[in-house]
């Protein structure tokens, strides 16, 4: 949460940090702000409540300077106040901060730092430690302060004597950087400067950068010198721009199919799952006993899915834990066990925190993990690298579809290690995900129809989203795609649980949105529905059955395409992410920057 840049080199800083903190505005938009050197060798600030924008319209047209640091917030410590608004200054020190300093009361106190505070946050008072132990080598300071601080950093610091140089250093929170031909750079992740330089390293925790408008320079705690490790961006440009989209959500809906192919593509040979190229040997799979899936948010729910499959398919135990949950239980995890974990962002603190945890009964831990080289990523025994692509919107769409692929893949190279399916089955198996793009296409040409559909649910307070078995997972991921973007309440619900109690929540007009695509369960299903209608919900029906003409059992329709139950999956979630994305859109909101939410949740 909340995203930094720094930029020092040859082109004026402004317009570089406000389009870098644009870009990254889906990391926290609650307040903005830049602090740059000026020519008199001041460090001047400016910053503001309110997204980017409102900080280029208090921007100085005629700032010229080449060095600076930016910040957009997502707040923790502290209201959402202009005071409170990264970057923060204390003498001769300013800095921006991504992060949680945990023991900032205890600092403040034995610092006695308090007097030079005027926010409520515990970035100042980290930069009153920073100024309090600087005496004239920026480096030591940041040395001796690191050692001090509990929780996650990641800091750009300015140092008002050492004009034209940034200082960063930073522990969990991710930063990367770069240095080109313009000069030196950094940021939270790598679209704030993608536009410069293709190249870019990640910074290793705990080693200070020195940047400079010839170079960067890394060193470890101790002073040792050490040669940063590039990486180059492997997809293009236009894929972190809206390209024409009015949202990025809505981009990232429909470039679904093309992020599935990617995925499924290179892991498929002669017909089977083939695992070569991403190095996860043959004995990850051959004795698993049981399968623990952690994760959070959409990502949580991807494991459902899987869950769902796996079990049924491959007859081990599997469950699912909320990552922030894993943490704090005792976990039954085995040598045998595989645990796999899920994030888009690679970063997501309470996934990262169970990894470690994990790490220390088992090592087969395997992530799905969309973001190349992010901690989830390095830190898993194994990763499994989803082609989404960038994904900018807050609400995660294609980064969920192609985890799911993961899933299914993942499947049916155990069903055939474990000897639970023949080679037949697996090349039917995936004759079948392979077919996936082409149905998700046709879903998406449905998307005025849900467009449409929308004008029903913008007036709606709560809504209720039932289905039972893949169905009923798919259900959590469509109520929290609606709660999150259009703020309509949203409960999902096993179909055959809802008259245990919550059934008593149905009356006129209420928005039921049933899923019904399994035939194992699909007369359970419509008998649910028939319940709810009679108790005056409005049913919207998602199924492939094309002879539903009766008004008993709903009031809209909507026909997916032909496809096996297990797949169905792939495209129900198109339907139930474009009715979210019509009715936030619909209700006025930008769903690209849903309120009181970040992209990466770095803090725990
Ligand atoms: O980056 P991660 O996949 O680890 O993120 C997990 C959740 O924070 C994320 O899926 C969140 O729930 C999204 N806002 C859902 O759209």
């Amino acid at each position: 949460m909340c995203g930094i840049i720094g930029f020092t080199g040859k082109k004026e800083a402004q317009d570089i940090l406000l389009d870098g903190l644009a870009s990254l505005e889906y990391r926290g938009y609650d307040s903005a702000g830049i602090s740059y050197f000026k020519d008199t060798g001041k460090i001047s600030i400016r910053k503001t409540v309110g997204k980017v924008k409102d900080l280029r319209a208090i921007c100085d047209d005629e700032n010229n300077s080449t060095c600076g640091i930016g910040h957009t917030r997502w707040a923790t410590h502290g209201g959402v106040t202009n005071s409170n608004a990264h970057p923060h200054k204390v003498g001769k020190v300013s800095l921006i901060h991504n992060g949680i300093i945990e023991n900032y009361h205890e600092l403040a106190e034995e610092y006695d730092l308090s007097s030079s505070l005027i926010s409520e946050t515990d970035t100042e008072v980290a930069a009153a430690l920073f100024n309090k132990l600087y005496d004239g080598s920026p480096v030591d300071a940041i040395r001796k302060a690191a050692r001090l601080f509990h929780g996650s950093f990641a800091f750009c610091i300015m140092f008002k004597d050492h004009p034209g140089t940034i200082y960063a250093i930073r522990n969990v929170s991710p930063m990367v950087a770069s240095y080109c031909e313009d000069g030196s750079f950094i940021a939270s992740d790598l679209t704030a400067f993608i536009n410069y330089s293709r190249r870019y390293f990640i910074v290793p925790e705990y080693h200070i950068l020195t940047m400079k408008e010839d170079g960067i320079t890394l060193e470890d705690l101790e002073g040792n010198q050490i040669q940063p490790e590039y990486l180059e961006v492997d997809w293009d440009v236009a894929a972190a721009q809206k390209d024409g989209y009015p949202h990025f959500m809505l981009k990232e809906i429909h470039e679904q199919p093309d992020a599935f192919t990617r995925t499924i593509t290179p892991r498929i040979v002669n017909q089977l799952p083939d695992f070569t190229e991403d190095g996860l040997p043959d004995e990850l799979f051959a004795d698993c006993t049981d399968i623990t899936v952690v994760a959070c948010g959409t990502a949580m729910h991807a494991g459902m899915v899987g869950k769902t499959l796996m079990q049924g398919m491959l007859k081990i135990p599997v469950t699912v834990s909320v990552a922030s949950e894993f943490r704090y239980e005792q976990p039954v995890i085995s040598r045998t066990s595989l645990v796999i974990v899920v994030s888009q962002s690679g970063e997501t603190i309470d996934t990262l925190e169970a990894l470690r945890l994990a790490k220390k009964y088992t090592t087969k831990t395997l992530s799905i993990v969309n973001v190349k080289g992010s901690s989830i990523a390095r830190e898993s025994n194994y990763v499994l690298y989803t082609h989404a692509g960038p994904e900018i919107a807050v609400a995660s769409t294609k980064a969920y579809t192609v985890q799911m692929a993961s899933f299914y893949l993942l499947c049916c190279k155990l069903g055939l290690s474990l000897n639970k399916i023949t080679e037949h089955e697996a090349k039917t198996f995936i004759k079948n995900l392979q077919n996936v793009p082409n149905t998700i296409s046709q879903v998406l040409t449905q998307e005025s129809e849900m467009q449409r559909l929308t004008n029903r649910m913008i007036n709606a307070q709560n809504t209720f989203f039932i289905g039972r078995s893949l169905d009923y997972t798919l259900s959590m991921e469509g109520a929290l795609k609606l709660k999150e973007i259009s703020y309509i309440h949203a409960e999902a619900y096993a179909a055959g649980e809802l008259k245990h109690g919550t059934i008593a929540l149905i009356s006129d007009g209420v928005p039921v949105i049933a899923l019904a695509t399994q035939k194992h369960v699909y007369s359970k299903v419509i008998s649910n529905i028939r319940e709810v209608k009679a108790r005056g919900a409005y049913v919207i029906l998602l199924s492939k059955d094309e002879n539903i003409t009766d008004k008993s059992v709903c009031d809209v329709h909507i026909r997916l395409p032909e496809s096996p139950d297990a797949f169905s999956v792939f495209n129900s979630v198109v339907i139930l992410q474009l009715i979210a994305y019509y009715t936030a859109v619909g209700k006025g909101f930008n769903p690209d920057q849903p309120r009181n939410l970040a992209k990466s949740v770095t803090v725990e």
